[in-house]
């Protein structure tokens, strides 16, 4: 967490995207601290991508401003950001036709070193990268960043024929191969079963324990996201609607209405403790996920 008087990690002041009639995000404010992990949740269409869009710079606010570490950064382009420590991963799996697991890896590595490399400077200077990448011996380079997601069996082969849960930890590796000083997640378990989502889990939380930075991750897995997740945001109609602690704000309800309905708040009994952990149960997706401590992150692949 910052200390008093440091500026967070990631700022969003008043945030609003309008997609011709639709209002995606609507005065949107928070923060994010160093070091801290914030799950953003809320139903279909609430906004969710469309916030990391805007913080990765895809996509343009109108009003609001984007900070980064005190800076503003709401004109830069992607690239630009990535420079400053941004990373993301994609919620559509979008892999690069014909390039291998280490070429992502190696792409990402790129997008964090100084001056950047865009496609064509990453074609002239691969043999200098890959030299650089392959002789960073730190926690995080690209050979331990391999390792620790369950990836060097597959490094040399295509990315794009791996399994869902292959291509998301390739995104990820991708992602972390930049050094982000902020990474955004946008449903990193998406589509992969109860164990394999637990794994990545406890491959995120081993990670975090090496490596500080504000991390901000969107999934619909609630159980996910409650272990992975300092603090919780949620987010409907472009509205941020609860912010908490997890079970604060899987118990509050301002969601269970944004879930099950308006009818589901004039049927809840009074608000207290034990109503809450019911709520947050209920929320929490059915399969529950048990902590994912003492996962090995060495073996996710083979799951995935
Ligand atoms: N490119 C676009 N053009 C028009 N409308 C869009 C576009 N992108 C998003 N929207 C609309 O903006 C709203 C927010 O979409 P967004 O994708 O951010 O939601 P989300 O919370 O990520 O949803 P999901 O959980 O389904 O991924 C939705 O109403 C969506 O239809
Ligand atoms: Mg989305």
């Amino acid at each position: 967490m910052s200390g008093v008087g440091e500026s967070p990690a990631l700022e969003l002041q008043g945030i609003t995207v309008r997609f011709g009639g639709v209002v995606a995000l609507s005065d949107v404010s928070l923060q994010v601290a160093e070091g801290e992990t914030v799950g953003l949740i809320g139903p279909n269409g609430a906004g969710k991508t469309t916030l990391i869009d805007v913080i990765a710079g895809n996509r343009r606010p109108d009003p609001g401003e984007v900070v980064l570490y005190g800076d503003r950064v709401t004109r830069l382009p992607p690239a630009r950001r990535a420079h400053r420590g941004l990373a993301r991963t994609f919620q559509t799996l979008s892999l690069f036709d014909g390039m291998t697991v280490w070429e992502h890896v190696l792409l990402g590595y790129a997008a964090g070193t100084p001056h950047g490399a865009g496609s064509g400077r990453f074609v002239s200077q691969r043999k200098r990268l890959e030299d650089a990448a392959k002789s960073d011996t730190s926690e995080l380079g690209p050979v331990a960043l391999l390792d620790k997601l369950g990836l060097a069996a597959v490094a040399d082969e295509l990315a794009s024929t791996q399994s869902v849960g292959v291509v998301r930890m390739v995104d990820m590796a991708r992602a972390l191969a930049s050094r982000p000083k902020v990474l955004l997640l946008d449903e990193p378990v998406s589509g992969l079963p109860e164990p394999e989502a637990r794994a990545v889990a406890a491959a995120l939380q081993a990670i975090r324990k090496e490596h500080s930075m504000a991390l901000m991750v969107i999934e619909h897995n609630l159980e996910f996201a409650r272990l992975v997740s300092d603090r919780m945001i949620a987010i409907d109609f472009g509205k941020v609607i609860a912010e908490g602690s997890p079970d604060e704000v899987l118990g509050s309800d301002s969601l269970r209405v944004a879930y099950f309905g308006e009818e589901a708040e004039a049927d809840a009994p009074t608000s207290d403790a034990a109503t809450d952990a019911a709520t947050a149960a209920e929320l929490a997706s059915s399969e529950a996920m048990t902590t994912g401590e003492g996962e090995d992150q060495h073996d996710v692949a083979q799951r995935a």
